[in-house]
C-alpha cells in the first residue's frame, strides 16, 4: 500500500482508506457487529491507515465499532480516524455549529471511539452560507487551540464550498465526489488545493458500488438503503447516491466503460485507480460492506497507473455521455 502526505500535517496516510458508512448500517440496510469488524481487520491488514466516519453513521454505531475496533489494536497509533460533526439532530440545524454544541458532539465522538483527541473532524456538508460566514471556522481553530481536535477539514458538496473553505487558515482537507462520473474538479478545484497544501479525500469513488459494475436492472436494495429511498434525492443530496447520475442511466454508461478495465483487474479496483491517477487526490474512501471488498479496494493502490491515452477517453466519454446526467450540487 502507498501512502501520501495528508495536507499540512506533514503525516503519511494509505492512498487508499476506507469509508465506514456502511458500518452504522443505517443507511445502508443491516450490517452486524461482527461483520463490521472483519471488514475494519481486512482493511488495516491490506495496509490502509486512514478511516472515514461522522458522528451520525448508524447513531454512532459506526464510531463505536471503529472504538471497539481499535481498542483492541496495538499499532492503534498509526490508525487515523477522521469524524465529521454538524448534522446530528440534538439540536440540529444552525445550533449544531455553536462553540459548546460542537464541543459536545466531538466529545461524544471521543468517547464512542475511545480516543482523548479526535485527529481530523469535517464539517458534515455544512450550507454554503454558514462557510462563508466563517464563525464554524473559528470555533474549530479554538477547538484545535483547546486540544480536542488536531486538525480540521470540511466535506463539500459543491466546487464552490470547497473554494470557499480554501480560503480559511488552518484548512487540512476538503472532502469530495470524484469519479469517473463526476471529473468537475480536475479542471477547478484539484491545483488550487495542491497549491493551499490541502488534502483531498475522495468520497464516492465508485458511485456507490455502480463502478463495481455489478448491478443489473434486477438490483434490489433494503428499504433503508439509501440507494433505494434517495435515488432521486427524495432524502439528502441527490449527487450522494449514485453520484447524482440516475440508476437506468448510469446502468448504460457503465457498460459502454467495461472495455477500458484492463483483463484480470476488477472494475472497482480500475474505478480507484482512475481517482488515484491524479496527484492532487490524497486518500479515496471506498465504502465496504465485506473484508473481501474491503481487501479488493486496497489493491488498487498495487495497479499500473492508467495510460494518458485512456485519460482522454475518459475525458472524453465524461464530456459527451455523462455530464448531461448529473444531479445535485456540483
Ligand atoms: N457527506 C459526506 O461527507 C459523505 C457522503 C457519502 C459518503 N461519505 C463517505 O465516503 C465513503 C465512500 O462513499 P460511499 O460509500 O457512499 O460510496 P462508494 O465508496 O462509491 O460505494 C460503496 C459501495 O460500493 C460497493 N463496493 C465497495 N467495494 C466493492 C468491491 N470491491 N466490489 C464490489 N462492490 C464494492 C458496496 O456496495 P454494496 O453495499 O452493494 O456491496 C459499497 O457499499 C462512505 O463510506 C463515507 O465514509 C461521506
Amino acid at each position: 500500500m502507498k501512502a501520501r502526505t495528508f495536507g499540512n500535517t506533514g503525516v503519511d496516510v494509505s492512498e487508499v482508506g476506507l469509508g465506514t458508512w456502511q458500518l452504522g448500517g443505517g443507511d445502508w440496510g443491516p450490517i452486524d457487529d461482527a461483520t463490521s469488524l472483519q471488514t475494519l481487520e481486512a482493511a488495516t491488514e491490506a495496509g490502509v491507515t486512514f478511516f472515514d466516519t461522522a458522528d451520525i453513521y448508524g447513531g454512532g454505531d459506526s464510531e463505536r465499532r471503529i472504538g471497539k475496533f481499535l481498542a483492541k489494536r496495538s499499532d492503534r497509533d498509526r490508525l487515523l480516524i477522521a469524524t465529521k460533526f454538524g448534522r446530528a439532530s440534538d439540536p440540529g440545524g444552525a445550533a449544531n455549529l455553536e462553540y459548546d454544541v460542537m464541543k459536545r458532539h466531538m466529545a461524544g465522538s471521543c468517547k464512542r471511539l475511545g480516543v482523548e483527541q479526535l485527529w481530523l473532524v469535517q464539517g458534515h456538508c455544512l450550507d454554503h452560507d454558514a462557510l462563508r460566514s466563517g464563525a464554524v471556522f473559528e470555533n474549530l481553530r479554538r477547538l484545535q487551540s483547546e486540544g480536542l481536535i488536531a486538525h480540521f477539514g470540511m466535506s463539500v458538496q459543491s466546487v464552490d464550498e470547497a473554494l470557499t473553505c480554501l480560503e480559511q487558515d488552518g484548512l487540512t482537507s476538503l472532502q469530495v465526489i470524484f469519479n469517473v462520473f463526476r471529473q468537475k474538479l480536475i479542471a477547478e478545484l484539484f491545483e488550487r488545493a495542491q497549491q493551499k497544501n490541502v488534502a483531498l479525500i475522495v468520497r464516492l469513488p465508485l458511485a456507490s458500488g455502480l463502478l463495481s459494475g455489478k448491478f443489473t436492472r434486477d438490483s434490489r436494495f433494503a428499504d433503508t438503503d439509501h440507494r433505494n429511498y434517495n435515488r432521486d434525492g427524495a432524502a439528502f443530496n441527490v449527487g450522494e447516491t449514485f453520484a447524482g447520475v440516475p440508476f437506468e442511466a448510469a446502468l448504460q454508461l457503465v457498460e459502454e466503460l467495461r472495455d477500458e478495465v484492463p483483463s484480470g483487474v476488477s472494475m472497482a479496483a480500475w474505478a480507484l485507480r482512475y481517482c488515484l491517477d491524479f496527484p492532487a487526490v490524497t486518500t479515496v474512501i471506498p465504502g465496504a460492506r465485506s473484508a473481501e471488498q474491503a481487501r479488493g479496494n486496497a489493491g488498487a493502490s498495487e495497479l499500473e497507473p492508467l495510460s494518458s491515452s485512456a485519460h482522454a477517453r475518459l475525458r472524453q466519454f465524461y464530456e459527451q455521455r455523462v455530464v448531461r446526467h448529473i444531479r445535485g450540487a456540483y
